[in-house]
């Protein structure tokens, strides 16, 4: 009897185990396909927070997570030991998702075994090669390798045709709305209850990547006092990220300020539910960037650039970068004026419908021959 085909799914960092865990739980309902999953072991807890919520358990680990883990570290642990893994297992398919240094070590390692690879959230461009750092040149190198890209938006479609990369481009949506989908069926309310949601306002923010590290996220900390210093309802919730280069200076400025909870980082559904109880949203993330909008809440994007322009373009986030007093004005103006306020506290969904795993799967399916 001939073999079902394998499809393998590699990733190792959180925003990629929210993105795929949509996506993993309708493969596996496929009775036509085998599917493997692979942790890189990038991340540790912040990836098994995610799993345990969706139900999903890898078939194997890679384990490369070391503290202060450098890119260089990363990307060759993960270049030789796919290596094995692949050759063990021999997949028709290696999905990667995003563009972590896991996912593009992960398509390199499949590219040099001659597997083809779909790339779901393909063709992201801030069009800065260095910013975000690694992220672009990442994001780049996967799709020159990719077979099968998957845009999560039609900027994202035209980004990859411009771009004249081979393979096949499909529109699909981010799976990230399906993830948003499938968690907001329960609605939590049991915790973060020493919290006065009823009397004050909330802002949500959260700071972790690269370019952020050492004095941005020193400014950005000063901001955040003045914002709260200048609006006497108004309260912090910030989950710090795993990374000691990140939380131990915001520890230092914001540790002890009444007005101020840090937090361990907090599992999918409660960050969430604390997006959806929130006034107002800083962040640098990309996933919260994506996500928001779609919960009708306004972000003020911790960045100079971004690759999520349509949100920008719909006016629901907008780009303050990490300057102490722009961060202030604008946060203030949001606090204190409803008309901005209202005209940015939007609800879109310029990022998907809910549907991008279906129409990932069914173009895997086609180009396995299983359609
Ligand atoms: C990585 C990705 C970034 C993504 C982010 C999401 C790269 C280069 N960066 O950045 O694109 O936006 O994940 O969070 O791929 N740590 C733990 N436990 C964990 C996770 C991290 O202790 O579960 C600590 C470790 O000390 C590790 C450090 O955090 O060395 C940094 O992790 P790393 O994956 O290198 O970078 P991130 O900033 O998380």
């Amino acid at each position: 009897m001939l073999k079902k085909p394998l499809i393998t799914i590699v990733f190792g960092t959180r925003p990629e185990a929210i993105k795929f865990s949509p996506l993993i739980l309708q493969l596996k309902k496929e009775k036509l396909l085998r599917i493997r999953i692979i942790l890189t072991g990038q991340h540790t807890e912040m990836v098994t927070q995610v799993l345990n919520l969706f139900k999903i358990k890898e078939d194997y680990n890679l384990e490369i997570m070391k503290n202060n883990q450098t890119l260089t570290h990363i990307t060759s642990q993960i270049l030789n030991k796919l290596k094995i893994e692949f050759t063990n297992y021999k997949p028709d398919l290696v999905l990667v998702q995003g563009d972590t240094t896991s996912a593009m070590a992960s398509s390199l390692a499949a590219f040099y075994e001659k597997i083809p690879i779909g790339h779901v959230e393909a063709g992201l461009r801030t069009n800065s090669l260095i910013n975000p750092f690694p992220e672009e040149a990442n994001r780049r190198l996967i799709s020159q390798i990719s077979t099968m890209h998957f845009a999560p938006s039609k900027k994202a479609f035209d980004n990859l045709k411009q771009s004249k990369v081979g393979g096949k481009i499909i529109l699909t949506g981010n799976t990230v709305i399906d993830a948003l989908f499938y968690i907001s069926k329960n609605s939590l309310t049991n915790y973060l209850n020493d919290i006065d949601w009823e009397n004050k306002r909330i802002i949500l923010a959260t700071v972790h990547r690269r370019e952020n590290w050492g004095k941005n996220i020193e400014n950005i900390c000063h901001a955040f006092i003045k914002i709260l210093e200048n609006n006497s309802d108004v309260f912090l919730i910030m989950p710090l990220h795993k990374n000691k280069l990140i939380s131990e200076p915001i520890k230092k400025i914001l540790l002890n300020h009444p007005k101020v909870k840090l937090t361990n980082p907090l599992s999918y559904e409660k960050l969430v539910e604390v997006i959806k109880r929130s006034t107002l949203v800083l962040t640098d993330s990309g996933g919260i960037q994506e996500e928001a909008p779609s919960l009708g809440k306004p972000v003020l994007v911790l960045r100079e650039t971004t690759e999520r322009t349509e949100a920008l373009e719909y006016g629901t986030t907008k780009l303050v970068g990490t300057d102490i007093e722009n961060i202030f004005e604008n946060a203030n103006l949001l606090l204190n004026n409803e008309v901005e306020y209202n005209s940015m506290a939007k609800s879109i969904n310029p990022y998907g419908d809910g549907t991008a795993s279906k129409k990932i799967i069914d173009e895997c399916k086609t180009f396995l021959k299983l359609n």
